[in-house]
């Protein structure tokens, strides 16, 4: 038992870090892996069980995330470009994770409409000046309770202002920063 945990634990490991090379020499925005460990914490912590994540790119966040769920539980993540999509589902694949993790192609706005309720836990990482309707639109398949991380990047907050009002405005949330050099992930609890 413990050889296995080991084997699978360290086949996630190679292909993060592989990810973490692609990414440097591609200039690709993934979260990195400060963001992705604290992100991994909040997953043990929450334990959640139905984890949706809006922008995956190649994957990496999602893996992260993934890695740390239990049996039976699941991520499906919300990807518009075509390439970046296939290069997640070899990531995952590679990674073992694809029996926990659902790949969908399109735009998160229209593909929302389509997800089941009793989401616990979202990862909002696609189009900045959209982030406040795709949390709308995600709001009533929500659990009371639901983890929404936001993550924002340094010199974007004008892009994010209405979001991050509605959050830490509104009655339903209870929301604070954490802030990784001038980068921040925004952690809201959706409170029903
Ligand atoms: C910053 S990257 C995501 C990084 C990823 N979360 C990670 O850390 O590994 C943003 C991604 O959002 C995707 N995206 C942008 N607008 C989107 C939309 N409307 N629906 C779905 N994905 C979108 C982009 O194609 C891009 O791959």
């Amino acid at each position: 038992v413990y050889a296995r945990y080991w084997r699978d634990r360290m086949r996630v490991d190679r292909q993060i870090e592989g990810i973490e090379r692609d990414a440097k020499r591609e200039f690709l925005p993934i979260l990195g892996p400060e963001r992705g460990i604290f992100l991994e914490r909040l997953v043990v912590d929450r334990r959640p069980c139905r984890i949706v994540e809006v922008g995956v790119l190649v994957g990496y966040a999602a893996l992260r995330m993934a890695r740390q769920l239990a049996p039976g539980c699941s991520l499906t993540g919300i990807e518009i470009d075509e390439e970046m999509l296939q290069r997640a589902r070899r990531n995952v694949e590679e990674a073992g994770l694809d029996g926990q993790v659902r790949l969908l192609r399109g735009d998160a706005l229209e593909v929302i409409g389509g997800l089941e309720d009793g989401i616990d836990f979202v990862m909002l990482d696609g189009q900045r000046s959209q982030y406040l309707a795709y949390l709308r639109a995600l709001e009533p398949k929500l659990e009371s309770g639901a983890t929404v991380v936001a993550s924002i990047d340094e010199g974007q907050a004008g892009a994010v202002s209405r979001y991050l009002d509605y959050v830490r405005g509104a009655e339903r949330y209870r929301s604070e920063p954490y802030p990784f050099g001038g980068d921040a992930l925004e952690v809201s609890c959706f409170l029903g």
